[in-house]
């Protein structure tokens, strides 16, 4: 009996301590200031343990080349600020993030298909990296995930190239198959995008049901005019 009443009243002095250490404000949360070693060990193992197992039953549909095809403009338009792209660092805003955007070149070679659709999907709690689904059904975000597959390897010029080739693809594209590759330069220069026509969606990304009217978080890296440096 005496072991228990030792216990229980340790468990009540780290509640009380802990409840007083938030309430306190000594904890540092600016984003400026990087997590202990400790916190970091717990957020990301529990972050990558937690990815790992809700991805299990996740079906993965045929990621083929076309699919990694019609993906590209979705990805330019919706994760580059963050993530950067091949040639081209994050914005502004994605510089400032903690944890930071990873480059996806990493994810693509060591997350399976199942997890990058998951995170996509879902984004990762008290991080910048959002939950796409609450704004895009499945069939939409599948082919962003089929083109991050292709991102390693893929160069500045490749990446490009694949831009240009999209040809309208895709809910972010743009209308005009020519301009497929400038989707940041048509935007309006403050960081949302002009959305395709029902009719420019792409084949292969089946019903995509994305409110037109949703903006989207977009930045163009080189785009600095609305800014005073
Ligand atoms: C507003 C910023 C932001 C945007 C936009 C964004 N992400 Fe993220 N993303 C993050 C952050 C921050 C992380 C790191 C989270 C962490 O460390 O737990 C992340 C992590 C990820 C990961 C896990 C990477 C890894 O190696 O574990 C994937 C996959 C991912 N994002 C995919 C995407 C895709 C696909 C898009 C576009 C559809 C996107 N993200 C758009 C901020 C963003």
């Amino acid at each position: 009996m005496k072991v228990v009443k030792v216990f229980v009243s340790l468990v009540a002095v780290v509640a009380i301590a802990a409840t007083g250490f938030a309430y306190s404000g000594l904890y540092d949360v600016s984003a400026s200031s990087p997590h202990s070693g400790l916190v970091d060990w717990l957020l990301s193992t529990t972050s990558r343990a937690s990815v790992n197992r809700h991805a299990e039953g996740v079906q993965v549909p045929d990621l083929d080349d076309a699919m990694a095809l019609a993906g590209v403009s979705d990805f330019d338009a919706m994760c580059t600020g963050c993530h950067g792209a091949p040639g081209q660092e994050p914005a502004a805003m994605g510089q400032g993030l903690n944890p930071p955007a990873p480059d996806l070149v990493g994810a693509a070679t060591e997350l399976t298909a199942a997890e990058i659709f998951w995170v996509t999907k879902n984004g990762i709690k008290m991080t910048g990296m959002p939950s796409w689904g609450a704004t895009h059904d499945d069939n939409a975000i599948w082919p962003v995930v089929a083109f991050i597959g292709r991102l390693p390897g893929l160069d500045a010029d490749q990446y490009k190239m694949m831009l240009a080739n999209a040809q309208g693809q895709g809910h972010h594209a743009v209308a005009a198959p020519a301009s497929a590759h400038s989707h940041a330069e048509t935007s309006s220069g403050i960081g949302f995008d002009q959305h395709a026509q029902p009719d420019d969606h792409g084949d292969a990304t089946g019903s995509d049901v994305a409110d037109p009217n949703k903006s989207e978080l977009e930045s163009d890296p080189n785009d600095h005019s609305s800014h005073t440096h």
